[in-house]
């Protein structure tokens, strides 16, 4: 039987999804997968950086005008804008009510921790940490605000950027923690949503494979410009 966390426990169907446990585990599993649709087209699109600066600025004009005439000029990326923001807002809440839930379902502290315990940790410090890399990335290369460049162009903002060292150890900061909650939280999402059809070990496997590839293709930027590979 599915676990209600509502004080409703009749309503059941689509609108009742985010009373149960699980309905908030799938609302956490897909909206995550979501945010890994994005993460992992914005890591092959800065690829485009060893490619040049026209390259990449235009591909980051192309973003804007993509869609068009169809749609108005930048309604493409405002329209994943908004669906980034509710996938974000919707993942932080299932796990901040899932955590208060678990720690309610259980009164008495473990003396020992129970197995998991890491990995549950590991989740919700990572995430705090990939929250805050968020938002100084956005003040970093979107609005320009903590950028060492006065320019405007995307190419001149991630050079720049990374010809400072701090920004090397944040960025590989945060993608460390970005690869291990990719590594942990695809697997939890595939059995929540029962794709774990595949023996434990393979979707262990996958989710490793994709987490350190997706963690290395970002880092590859940053590191190729402080080994002047792009400048
Ligand atoms: C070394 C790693 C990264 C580099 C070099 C990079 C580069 C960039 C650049 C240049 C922009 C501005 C694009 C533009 O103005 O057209 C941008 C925007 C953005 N990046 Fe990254 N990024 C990196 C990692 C990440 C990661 C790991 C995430 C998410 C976890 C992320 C999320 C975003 C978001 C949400 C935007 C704003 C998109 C928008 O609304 O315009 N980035 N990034």
């Amino acid at each position: 039987m599915v676990e209600t966390l509502s004080k409703n426990p009749r309503v059941t169907g689509f609108g009742s999804l985010h009373r149960s446990t699980i309905g908030r585990k799938m609302i956490m599993a897909v909206s995550g997968l979501a945010m890994l649709g994005f993460v992992v087209a914005h890591m092959i699109g800065n690829l485009k950086v060893f490619f040049g600066a026209p390259e990449f600025n235009e591909y980051a004009h192309w973003l804007r005008t993509l869609g068009e005439p169809a749609l108005h000029e930048s309604w493409f990326l405002w329209i994943m804008r908004i669906g980034l923001i509710v996938a974000l807002v919707a993942h932080f809440w299932a796990a901040i009510t899932l955590t208060r839930h678990d720690a309610k379902a259980r009164p008495v502290k473990y003396q020992a921790r129970r197995k998991g315990g890491y990995a549950t940790t590991l989740m919700r410090w990572g995430g705090v940490t990939l929250a805050l890399f968020i938002v100084y990335h956005l003040l970093d290369m979107t609005f320009g605000t903590v950028n060492p460049s006065d320019s405007k162009e995307p190419y001149a903002r991630v050079t720049a950027s990374f010809h400072e060292w701090y920004n090397v150890v944040f960025y590989t900061l945060a993608m460390g923690a970005l690869c291990m909650h990719i590594w942990h939280g695809l697997w939890s999402a595939a059995n929540t949503l029962g794709w774990n059809r595949a023996t434990t070990a393979s979707l262990r496997t996958l989710s490793s494979v994709v987490a350190v590839a997706i963690a290395l293709g970002f880092l590859i930027v940053p590191y190729s410009v402080v080994f002047g590979w792009v400048d």
